[in-house]
């Protein structure tokens, strides 16, 4: 990703910036890895839900994965067609479900018994026969971060294995659902295929189990996940797409005709964006020098919530100065506003413009106002 300031000038910092060129590139090696497979790839929108983001995404023939009603609503402006999004999260509350079905969303991916019996009752009541299909908690360690660990028994996501048996049933039975498929999702920032491949296994002998029952589903949705490398975006711009879909094709034993959709969200958004910040201070501490920014964790929640790191950039030291060690923090009252500890930067000075990498997905999306700050600014050059 090549940061070029002149772009952005007249804009305020904090500032998303986001480089239009590689986001289309990674959108081109997505198309180009699943061009002639029964793969779809619906885009994760929580990720990066910024209006001219969704814009591009949508015009590369992507389909959408949505959380929320106005998830649902925003990607439809943005230009993916109603029957190109699917709808997944523990809690869609009855008028989001209603708006679900009026627009003619693909399916919805269901997460309880007790909410398919909700949408079943919904149906009837409005006069629609919605695609579901049922969220199956697979019982799988993604060996990730635990917050972002989706797949385990004692995660409130998808229906317990036990219990799916009943699921299926009751929408099979019921005139006012079409089930469709079987939905996973294991967690996210993923980096090796232990965990995909465990994945295909556990969903290899479901449908050997269904299918002896002469149950098959259309669709095979395994969710997101695939990680990024945020220890050097440069090095690896584009995350090893072809890779990640090898090994669910020759893990997943897939029926003829099966469809197989992907909710790709950080490996196609992260490293298009950076988080541009202008020094404030630098501070010396009796020990340590602080670079203090004006983007706080309100901007960029991940290191102060998940311990992530976001690789460091001084974009307007000069090449030729010296090198010193820093705390880089934001302005936040809280202690754990820290975008990194003991930084090896140019020496660095008020005024000077930091970028934090890999930032594209879950920055903006996740800022907040927190302590009356207005959000971020963004720009796509
Ligand atoms: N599908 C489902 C059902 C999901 O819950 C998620 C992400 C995705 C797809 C997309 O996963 P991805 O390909 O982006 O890994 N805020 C955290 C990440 C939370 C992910 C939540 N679910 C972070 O900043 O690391």
């Amino acid at each position: 990703m090549k940061i070029d300031l002149t772009l952005a000038e007249g804009l305020k910092t904090p500032l998303y910036y986001y480089d239009r060129s590689l986001l289309e590139s990674t959108l081109q090696e997505v198309n180009r890895c699943i061009n002639g497979t029964p793969i779809k790839v619906h885009y994760a929108v929580k990720a990066n839900c910024n209006p001219k983001i969704l814009k591009v995404i949508a015009d590369a023939g992507l389909g959408a994965d949505c959380v929320s009603g106005r998830e649902v609503t925003t990607a439809i402006k943005a230009g993916f067609p109603a029957q190109s999004i699917c709808y997944a999260g523990v809690g869609k509350t009855d008028r989001e479900l209603i708006g679900g079905m009026k627009a003619g969303i693909a399916y919805f991916n269901v997460e309880s018994q007790e909410e398919l019996e909700i949408i079943s009752q919904l149906a009837e009541e409005y006069g629609y026969k919605p695609n579901v299909c049922l969220r199956v908690n697979p019982d799988i360690d993604a060996h990730t971060h635990h917050y972002i660990t989706t797949g385990l028994e004692e995660n409130k996501f998808g229906i317990h294995q036990s219990m799916l048996q009943k699921a299926v049933e009751f929408a099979q039975n019921s005139h006012y659902l079409n089930l469709v498929g079987l939905h996973f999702h294991i967690g996210s920032q993923i980096t090796n295929t232990e965990p995909f491949k465990l994945l295909c296994e556990k969903i290899n002998n479901l449908q050997d189990e269904y299918s002896a029952k002469g149950i098959e589903f259309k669709i095979i949705n395994v969710g997101g996940g695939l990680g990024i490398d945020y220890d050097d975006p440069d090095k690896n711009p584009i995350p090893d797409f072809k890779g990640y879909f090898d090994t669910l094709l020759q893990n997943l034993k897939l029926k003829p005709g099966q469809e197989l959709h992907c909710e790709l969200g950080r490996s196609i958004v992260a490293q298009c964006g950076s988080l541009i910040s202008k020094v404030t201070y630098v501070k010396k501490g009796l020990n340590r020098k602080f670079i203090i920014l004006d983007a706080g964790m309100n901007d960029l929640i991940r290191p102060a919530l998940y311990g992530a790191h976001h690789k460091i950039e001084n974009l307007t030291a000069p090449k030729d100065v010296k090198v010193d060690i820093y705390d880089v923090v934001g302005p936040i009252c809280e202690s754990s506003d820290i975008f990194g500890k003991e930084e090896r930067l140019p020496v660095t000075k008020r005024g000077d413009l930091i970028a934090l990498r890999s930032a594209g997905a879950y920055g903006e999306s996740m800022a907040s106002t927190y302590n009356i700050r207005t959000l971020p600014e963004s720009v796509l050059v």
